[in-house]
């Protein structure tokens, strides 16, 4: 792995003059608007990076962007890779071994998910302040390269309290309703059966994704802090639970990006 990760490096850097961005940015489905707000100097489509996957879901753009947003150097991935593509936890998670190598400290990442709090609407925005990993399977696993990051990190603030704060305060700031809570991450690519919702509201967890755990676990062990914020496309709220489909999913993250990408922009223009 590290020889991968040295070689799509340095073909990044090579083809990017050596951009080093700070901030590192991964979009979720229907949420790659923040794109606009930012200040464009590289455009990297996904087939041209060595060891890269490519994305394979609709909604999912499939370009690594380089620039300025907030007066920040940032690189975004336009279009995330997911599980049930059929790619490995590692090769998810590659690109944020690839932002750490480039010089990222923070992660932001964002995603649509089904919301099982009964106080929650679709639309609701939530800051992630925590989550489940029930993928059964995990990014680390396999001989652990002590360069990259320890055998058994501590997962105890994996979502940075003080983004969770800052970013209730720039919600507040812009009379833009939040929540916070926890994010359950899992395989899909069904949605899931009322009985799973259920369960899922019972374990702790307000919304549940096919995303953003395998990343975010890399970057724990990275030492990269992060940030994240859901949008809820659909309920599985016990007794009401919607019929789900990729395209409502999209149309409401759609909906709701602007709100997400004034409160993402402003974050990393604070930290
Ligand atoms: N379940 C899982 N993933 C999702 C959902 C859901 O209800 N909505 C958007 N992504």
């Amino acid at each position: 792995m590290l020889e991968q990760i040295e070689f799509t490096t340095k073909n990044i850097l090579s083809k990017t003059n050596n951009f080093s961005p700070i901030v590192g940015i991964i979009l979720g489905t229907g949420l790659g608007g923040l794109v606009k707000e930012i200040t464009v100097e590289y455009t990297l489509p996904y087939e041209d990076i060595p060891n890269f996957p490519i994305s394979t879901v609709e909604g999912h753009k499939g370009k690594l962007i380089f620039g300025e947003l907030g007066g920040k150097k940032v690189m975004a991935m336009q279009g995330r890779f997911h599980f049930y593509e059929g790619y490995t936890m590692q090769e998810i998670s590659f690109p944020v071994r690839v932002m750490k190598a480039l010089g990222v400290k923070t992660l932001c990442v964002s995603n649509a998910c089904g919301g099982m709090n009964p106080n929650f609407e679709v639309g609701e925005l939530m800051i992630i302040n925590d989550h489940i990993n029930l993928f059964l399977s995990n990014p680390l696993i396999g001989k652990n390269e002590p360069s990259l990051g320890p055998r058994f990190p501590d997962m105890g603030e994996t979502y940075k309290k003080t983004y969770v704060n800052l970013a209730k305060e720039i919600a507040k700031e812009n009379n833009i309703k939040v929540s916070e809570g926890v994010y359950a991450g899992l395989t899909g690519p069904c949605f899931e059966t009322p009985a799973e919702y259920r369960w899922l509201w019972r374990i702790g967890a307000d919304v549940v994704g096919m995303s953003t755990v395998p990343e975010v676990i890399v970057a724990k062990h990275s030492g990269i802090d992060v940030f994240g914020i859901s949008i809820v496309t659909d309920l599985g709220v016990e007794g009401s639970v919607q019929t789900v489909t990729h395209e409502e999913v999209m149309h409401i993250a759609n909906l709701q990006e602007p709100k997400m990408t004034l409160i993402m922009k402003e974050l990393v223009k604070r930290i």
